[in-house]
C-alpha cells in the first residue's frame, strides 16, 4: 500500500516506536493521528513534525488506554476526525513487574498493552473505520521463544485475571500474536503481527533499576533505535502487507511462520471469549457487538 495521502492510527503514538513510526509515516505523505496518554509529548510532537514541515500531517488525541471507556471515547472522536482508516498501528504497551489493578478491575499490564487494542480495532470495525482494505499492524513481542509464556493458556477466565507482572505482560504478547490471527479471519483485515526484538525506548521506565540492570547485558548487542524500525514498518505496509483475511509475522530479519502455540484455533477461540468477557466487565452494556 503507498503509504502517501493514506490516513494512519498509532496506539502509543507518544513515544518510543510508535513515535518514531508516526514521524517516518508523516514524512512519507500520510495523515497520522497519534494516541497517547501524556499531553506534553504527543504536543512536542505534533510541534516537531509542524517545524519538519512536508506533505503529510500529524495529530494528537490525549486518552488513558488503561481504561476501556477512554478507548471507547477516542473511537467516538476518531468517528468525527476521519472518514476510515487505511492503516491502524497498535504501540501502545507498558512494562510493570508489580501487581496492579485499574478501576474497571483489569490488571494493568494487560488492559494497556492487550485488551485497550481487542477493544478498540473491535469498536472501529463495528463503527466501519476499518474494513476489508485496512492494514493493522500488532505489535509485540511475536511468537517468543519462552517456553513459560508459549504455555500461558487462556480457558480459565480467572487465571487469566490473575495473572499480574511480568507473567501478565508475556500475557498480554502472546494474547496480541493470537488477537492478530484471529483478526484477519474474522474481520478480513489485512494484519501484520510485528515482533521488533529489542529497541532502545523508555519501555522499562517502570521496572525496579535491579531488575533493568540484570536484563540489559542480553540485549545489549541486539537493540535496535525506534527509527530502523520505523523505516522496516513503512516497508513492510509499502510492499509486504498481507491479502485481505490474512495476518502474516514479521520480525527484524523479515518473515517468518509462527510457532504451533500461536497457530492453535482452540488457543484463539479461548483468548476471543475471554477478551469478550474482559471488554463486558470494564464497559458494561457499553461493549461492542459485532454484526
Ligand atoms: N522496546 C522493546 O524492546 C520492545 C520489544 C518488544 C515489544 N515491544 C512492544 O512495543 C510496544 C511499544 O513499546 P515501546 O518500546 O515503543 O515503548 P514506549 O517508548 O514506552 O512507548 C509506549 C507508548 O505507549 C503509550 N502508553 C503507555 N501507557 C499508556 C496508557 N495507559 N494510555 C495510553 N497510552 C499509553 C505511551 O504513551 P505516553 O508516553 O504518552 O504515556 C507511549 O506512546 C509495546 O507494546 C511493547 O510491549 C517493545
Amino acid at each position: 500500500m503507498i503509504i502517501k495521502d493514506k490516513t494512519v492510527v498509532i496506539t502509543g503514538g507518544t513515544d518510543g516506536i510508535g513515535a518514531a513510526t508516526a514521524l517516518e509515516l508523516k514524512r512519507q505523505g500520510a495523515r497520522v493521528w497519534i494516541i497517547g496518554r501524556s499531553s506534553e509529548k504527543g504536543d512536542r510532537l505534533v510541534a516537531d513534525a509542524l517545524r519538519e514541515g512536508g506533505v503529510g500531517s500529524l495529530n494528537f488525541l490525549q486518552a488513558d488506554f488503561s481504561l476501556m471507556s477512554n478507548v471507547s471515547k477516542t473511537v467516538e472522536q476518531l468517528q468525527d476526525a476521519v472518514p476510515r482508516i487505511d492503516i491502524l498501528v497498535h504501540c501502545v504497551g507498558i512494562l510493570i513487574a508489580h501487581k496492579a489493578y485499574t478501576s474497571e478491575g483489569i490488571e494493568k499490564d494487560f488492559a494497556v498493552g492487550y485488551l485497550s487494542r481487542f477493544v478498540m480495532t473491535k469498536a472501529l470495525v463495528v463503527q466501519k473505520l476499518l474494513d476489508k482494505e485496512s492494514i493493522v499492524v500488532n505489535v509485540a513481542a511475536s511468537s517468543p521463544k519462552i517456553p513459560k509464556m508459549a504455555k500461558l493458556e487462556f480457558n480459565d477466565l480467572a487465571t487469566v485475571e490473575a495473572r499480574f507482572g511480568m507473567q501478565s505482560h508475556g500475557q498480554a504478547q502472546m494474547a496480541n500474536d493470537l488477537f492478530s490471527l484471529e483478526a484477519s479471519r474474522r474481520w478480513g483485515l489485512s494484519v501484520i503481527g510485528y515482533g521488533p526484538g529489542s529497541v532502545d525506548t523508555g519501555i522499562r521506565r517502570e521496572l525496579p533499576p535491579l531488575l533493568v540492570a540484570l536484563i540489559k547485558p542480553f540485549f545489549f548487542f541486539s537493540t535496535r533505535k525506534p527509527q530502523q524500525v520505523a523505516l522496516q514498518f513503512a516497508q513492510m505496509i509499502e510492499s509486504q502487507s498481507p491479502p485481505s483475511g490474512e495476518t502474516w509475522f514479521f520480525h527484524k530479519k523479515g518473515r517468518f511462520t509462527p510457532d504451533a502455540f500461536v497457530l492453535d484455533p482452540n488457543r484463539r477461540r479461548e483468548l476471543w471469549s475471554a477478551s469478550e468477557a474482559l471488554e463486558q466487565k470494564a464497559l458494561g452494556y457499553g461493549a461492542y457487538v459485532v454484526a
